[in-house]
């Protein structure tokens, strides 16, 4: 039997029923279901909505219910429709008609309102955990590779020396803004939406903060239509995971390309890569490649969410059923990939030799050579040019910098000495990049030690 089968006179359509339920997915959400459930009945008690004894009835029941649900023991039903109407059911079943007034002063609308945030809360706290494990293997790494330089890139052309751990840096400070974007996310899930009713509160004379304070939620929403019809909650923490995901995308498109024949810059453990069927040779980032390629599926949840949302007029509508598969699977593909790449990460190593001899080639030092112009007295746009014309010559000449002689460096200015040449070793290079966040061991060091103390 129907919870709401009063009105009707004839059986549900199979296919509608198959149609419209969502226990197929929404079974995820049974623990904080239940949690709601118990924190409105004590509630209700407490109101003297219902009695002591009916309270704990229910309480006990709800209770079975979840160890039954733990054990593998419950039968979810699709003519039951969703979550909420299983446990209910199931509860009424158990401990007969007073498992009916579990339902008292409160509707599925905000009843699926209150699971979701109670969902995403926990799984937001576990999310901001993972972020800041990848940004302690982050710092760590940044650490132990301090002495290594590489060539910072703009166009994917080499540009000017770095260090490994600056270049590190750069990813922990993303991830840092990305934890920074989910707390602000939680702060605003972190609202009760239980009380709001099908979507203009109760007539009964409920307590709406008691139920807060049991949750644990740090505010009571305060318009029973928007409670009902938000989900800008999901829709945030969506954005907020494209974000990182984005990030992740970025980092592992350069580790792909790093372990690349063609760079060589860094290598992944064994255990984080995958052979070729019929290449005996190979050996692929598929880690990387995976976390790259399933960015996408969470922006297609954002933009699915915001469709969906886009139309509807207040207050609940079916349609905001659909907003669940997208969240989890986000939830999931998230903390997997969080996951992987910190363990995958924190057994990556990097190739000094190759790298340092890479940031040597390709004129890295080149705006190094105008600085030094520059310092001697002439304007920055005089000194690019020199140096331009200097560099055209090395390239025909098949020359670095560091390899002209003093009678070469006279025939493009005079202002050349010989101190010349100690300014343009990738280490000066590097080092005298020392303002605040550059790439200068002193400040690279200076920044991990500041981060290391936050994080503690
Ligand atoms: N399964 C529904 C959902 O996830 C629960 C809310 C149903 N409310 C309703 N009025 N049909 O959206």
């Amino acid at each position: 039997m129907k919870l709401w089968g009063g009105r009707f006179k004839a059986d549900t359509d199979r296919l509608v029923e198959e149609y419209t339920s969502s226990i197929g997915f929404d079974k995820r959400l049974y623990k904080y279901d239940i949690q709601g459930s118990i924190a409105h009945v004590k509630m209700l008690a407490k109101c003297e909505i219902i009695t002591e004894q009916e309270r704990e009835q229910i309480i006990a029941g709800l209770e079975e219910i979840l160890a039954e649900i733990e054990s593998g023991d419950f039968e979810f039903q699709v003519s039951l429709e969703d979550i909420h109407m299983n446990i209910e059911q199931r509860l009424t079943e158990k401990i007969g008609a007073v498992g009916g007034k579990l339902h008292t002063a409160r509707s599925r609308n905000d009843q699926v309102a209150l699971d979701m945030r109670l969902y995403l809360r926990e799984q937001l706290e576990d999310i901001q955990g993972l972020v800041r494990k990848l940004q302690q293997v982050l710092l760590k790494l940044a650490e132990e590779n301090i002495d290594i330089i590489m060539p910072g890139y703009t166009h994917l052309q080499r540009a000017q020396p770095i260090r490994v751990a600056h270049h590190l840096l750069a990813y922990y400070y993303k991830l840092d803004r990305d934890y920074q974007r989910l707390s602000d996310c939680y702060a605003r899930t972190n609202v009760l939406p239980l009380g709001a009713g099908a979507l203009a509160g109760t007539t009964f004379p409920i307590d709406r903060q008691f139920v807060a304070e049991e949750l644990g939620f740090a505010e009571v929403s305060q318009n029973s239509l928007d409670t009902v019809s938000d989900r800008d909650f999901v829709i945030e923490f969506l954005s907020s995971a494209s974000t990182l995901m984005m990030h992740l995308s970025r980092f592992s498109e350069e580790l792909v390309l790093w372990t690349a024949k063609e760079f060589e810059f860094v290598d992944i453990d064994d255990a984080f890569c995958t052979g070729s069927s019929i290449m005996p040779q190979k050996k692929n980032p598929d880690v990387p490649e995976l976390i790259r390629g399933k960015t996408g599926r969470v922006y297609g949840h954002l933009m699915q969410l915001l469709t969906v949302m886009k139309g509807l007029p207040l207050a609940y509508n079916k349609d905001m059923q659909e907003d669940k598969e997208g969240l989890f699977d986000t939830v999931d593909t998230l903390k997997g990939a969080l996951e992987l790449f910190s363990r995958m990460l924190a057994k990556t190593t990097f190739n000094q030799q190759r790298l340092e001899s890479t940031a040597e080639e390709g004129f890295t030092n080149a705006t190094d050579v105008a600085d030094y112009l520059v310092e001697k007295g002439l304007p920055f746009r005089e000194a690019h040019e020199v140096v331009g014309k200097t560099v055209l010559y090395c390239i025909e000449e098949n020359k670095k910098l560091r390899d002209l002689t003093m009678e070469e460096w006279d025939k493009f200015s005079a202002v050349f000495d010989e101190d010349i040449y100690a300014k343009i070793t990738i280490e000066s290079s590097v080092d005298a990049r020392s303002s605040v966040g550059g790439p200068a061991k002193k400040e690279v060091l200076r920044v991990i030690e500041q981060e290391k103390t936050k994080l503690a």
